[in-house]
């Protein structure tokens, strides 16, 4: 299986700090941003990587981050995304890449306490369509919200007003090769982004999008606020570790 890392997009939301530099190299406590999610992929043993990234700092990536030796990879893949058309549109420059394999895509600005270990294995053995990760949050109007019954996600609303669940889809998705011909029979939505929430309720559609509940904190990075948020929870998790090994 492979592993797609998106961080692309102009980070407008956190300007003027991303007029100098790409979201995804801020720092989160100690390390730029996109370490999270980079290590998140190699923690589940996905050894194949591609960034894509856009903006005026694409370069910055290659300077940081390398080949990944760092991380233990042999090499790291870099593509470019013209522009902020959506998290899909980013998706969909993975086609070539992908080469027909199932890939784990993440989004650069999300970080997770644990791992995806589990979810990855369970998708492995799934024969086909697509998985996601949920996580109960307190504003999930923020994210993608699924609307449940039964235990089951009856469709998803990409940031709506009224949730219709405590949910939110996390920023961490899994799809076989299907998934770029789903991009491709895509129409921009109101914000004029292909929307990866669409691709999901495509794969809902079919019948083949199963879920799982994400253990451990999740946060994204992309506001002022969860940003700050992102390095204090890091900053905890690295206390707690080394006040448990310290005893
Ligand atoms: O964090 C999880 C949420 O991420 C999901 O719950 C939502 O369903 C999903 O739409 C997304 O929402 P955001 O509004 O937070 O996405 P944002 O535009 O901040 O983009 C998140 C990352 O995706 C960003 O750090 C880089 C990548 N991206 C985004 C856009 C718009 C790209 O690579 N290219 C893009 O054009």
């Amino acid at each position: 299986m492979k592993g797609v890392i998106l961080a692309g997009g102009l980070g407008s939301r956190l300007h003027p700090l991303t007029k100098i530099t790409n979201k995804h190299l801020l720092p989160v406590y100690d390390r730029p941003m996109i370490h999270y999610p980079l290590l998140t992929l190699v923690d589940a043993g996905i050894r194949d990587i591609l960034i894509v990234t856009g903006g005026n700092h694409a370069g910055e990536f290659l300077r940081l981050l390398g080949n990944g030796r760092e991380f233990g990879l042999e090499d790291i893949a870099y593509t470019y995304q013209e522009g902020e058309g959506g998290i899909a549109d980013a998706l969909s420059l993975a086609r070539h890449f992908a080469d027909g394999e199932k890939i784990v895509v993440i989004l650069g600005d999300n970080i997770i306490e644990g791992d995806i270990r589990r979810p990855v294995t369970a998708f492995r053995e799934q024969p086909r369509g697509a998985r996601i990760l949920l996580k109960k949050v307190p504003d999930p109007s923020r994210f993608g919200v699924p609307e449940m019954r039964d235990g089951r996600i009856v469709s998803i609303e990409e940031k709506p007003k009224l949730a219709k669940s405590e949910y939110a889809v996390v920023g961490i998705y899994m799809y076989d090769a299907a998934v770029f011909d789903i991009i491709s029979s895509l129409k921009p939505s109101a914000r004029n982004e292909l929307e990866i929430t669409d691709v999901n309720n495509h794969d809902l559609a079919r019948g083949e999008l199963r879920h799982d509940l994400l253990e451990g904190w999740w946060t994204d990075a992309g506001t002022f606020e969860s940003l700050f948020r992102a390095s204090m929870l890091v900053r905890e998790r690295m206390i707690e570790k080394l006040t448990a090994r310290i005893g």
